[in-house]
């Protein structure tokens, strides 16, 4: 009788931790598909018989990751094989749009005609980057924070530079300073996620600069953990292992340059009250300050170029907070280390690298990178700028910089570092 209640219990127990598995099997694969499934509209591009990254061990790889990986793998075959309708093309000719944009107006865009012959050349260089930037990342002689770390080491807050594009299955990382404007309209117009009047937008210089910088028009992996909860990491590597990722980089110190004029030369009041304002009391002696930027140019009052390295340079900047984005290292904000990009732009050959991209990603006929601006900060402006801050600050600014300068093959600026 007592055997007869007991062998009862226990199927009854047992049946309930059936119901329990199936359950929370299907509701983890049904988030998971529901996401996946409009993922990726393309195939992967060929890997290079690339070394695995230092970070990408195999051991990392869960049962769960296999699972999901293979599901998105069936899923990517089924969404090829529907694909039998090629997506509508605008036209790319006369899509010069109108700059309503007044930063943009004053800078002004350069439309005459680029060189956009694809070459073997421009294969082997990005090949020849991104041998680079493995190289010295295997490399114990280069040492700089954070590199010996792995991608589930970094915190979600430092994730925020990746942008995401389901439809295409690409990665953006934008830097700040580095064309970040139009790269950043490039994906909004890719992902559709921004809507002018019902419809989403083609041309990516129609998009209001004030859009393009707000951070809830993109997906960034940042925004994973809200959106797929304890699932968010396996996505993400499942994401940075199928989709195309890449990033726009340039030289340290002309990008240092470049924030300084666009945040401190020209009246920024946000930049004004966060950092001009400090800046001034802490290295410039001023006690009391106006209170708007317009009053402080007009009184003469601007950072300079010296207290802005300066500002850099005191170790006492980084412990009241991270350094903003416009002027954080590169590897700080993309973890180039951590993550295997495909492809490595350079500003300094914005319009090639552009070409080329757009058409690796094999979206060349759906839209066109904006062209170039005609006051860019040169490169060769560095020596006048860097001309009256002391030799010693150069040198204590090139350490700063230093992993950005190597892990993306920018020379040493010798002549700025030597009396
Ligand atoms: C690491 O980098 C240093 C300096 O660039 C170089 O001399 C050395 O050969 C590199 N080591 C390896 C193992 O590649
Ligand atoms: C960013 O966009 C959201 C949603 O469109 C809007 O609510 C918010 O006010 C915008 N933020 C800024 C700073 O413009
Ligand atoms: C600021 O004041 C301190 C002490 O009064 C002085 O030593 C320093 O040279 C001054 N700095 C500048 C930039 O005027
Ligand atoms: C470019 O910018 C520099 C410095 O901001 C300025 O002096 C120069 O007049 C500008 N050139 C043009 C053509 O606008």
């Amino acid at each position: 009788m007592v055997k007869a209640r007991l062998f009862r219990l226990w199927l009854a127990l047992g049946s309930l931790l059936t119901i329990l598995v199936i359950i929370v099997y299907w509701d983890n694969v049904g988030t998971a598909h529901f996401y996946l499934h409009t993922s990726l509209s393309r195939p992967h591009p060929p890997e290079p018989p690339a070394t695995p990254g230092p970070d990408e061990g195999r051991d990392s790889t869960s049962d769960v990751d296999e699972f999901l990986d293979k599901l998105l793998g069936s899923s990517l075959k089924q969404n090829d094989a529907s694909r039998t309708q090629p997506e509508q093309r605008p036209s790319l000719a006369s899509s010069r749009p109108s700059l309503s944009n007044m930063e943009e107006s004053v800078r002004g865009y350069d439309w005459s005609p680029h060189d956009t012959q694809q070459s073997p050349d421009q294969d082997r260089l990005q090949a020849e980057r991104r041998r680079v930037l493995k190289d010295y990342c295997a490399n114990s002689s280069l040492t700089f924070p954070t590199k010996g770390r792995s991608f589930d080491d970094i915190p979600n807050y430092e994730l925020n530079h990746l942008i995401v594009d389901d439809r295409h299955g690409v990665i953006y990382c934008y830097v700040p300073k580095v064309a970040c404007t139009n790269w950043k309209r490039v994906m909004i117009v890719l992902s559709g996620s921004l809507l002018d009047q019902g419809a989403p937008y083609r041309e990516p210089l129609g998009i209001p600069r004030e859009h393009v910088h707000n951070s809830s028009t993109h997906l960034t992996f940042n925004k994973f953990w809200r959106r797929y909860g304890k699932f968010s990491r396996h996505l993400m590597k499942i994401k940075l292992k199928k989709y195309t990722k890449f990033l726009f980089v340039r030289d340290p110190f002309v990008r240092l340059i470049s924030a300084f004029r666009s945040k401190f030369q020209l009246e920024n009041e946000e930049f004004y009250r966060k950092f001009a304002v400090p800046m001034l009391k802490t290295y410039a002696n001023f006690t009391s300050l106006p209170a708007s930027v317009s009053e402080a140019f007009r009184a003469g009052l601007k950072v300079s170029f010296n207290t802005f390295i300066q500002y850099l340079l005191d170790p006492h900047t980084e412990r009241l907070a991270p350094f903003n984005e416009h002027w954080r290292q590169v590897y700080r904000l993309c973890h180039p280390c951590q993550i295997d990009y495909d492809f490595v732009g350079k500003l300094e050959t914005l319009d090639t690298d552009a070409t080329q991209l757009l058409r690796l990603l094999k979206v060349d006929q759906l839209l066109r990178f904006p062209p170039s601006y005609r006051n860019r900060t040169a490169s060769s402006w560095e020596e006048d700028w860097f001309a009256r801050i002391p030799l010693a600050w150069r040198q204590q600014l090139y350490k700063l910089y230093e992993a950005d300068f190597v892990l993306f093959g920018y020379p040493k600026p010798e002549n700025l570092l030597q009396d």
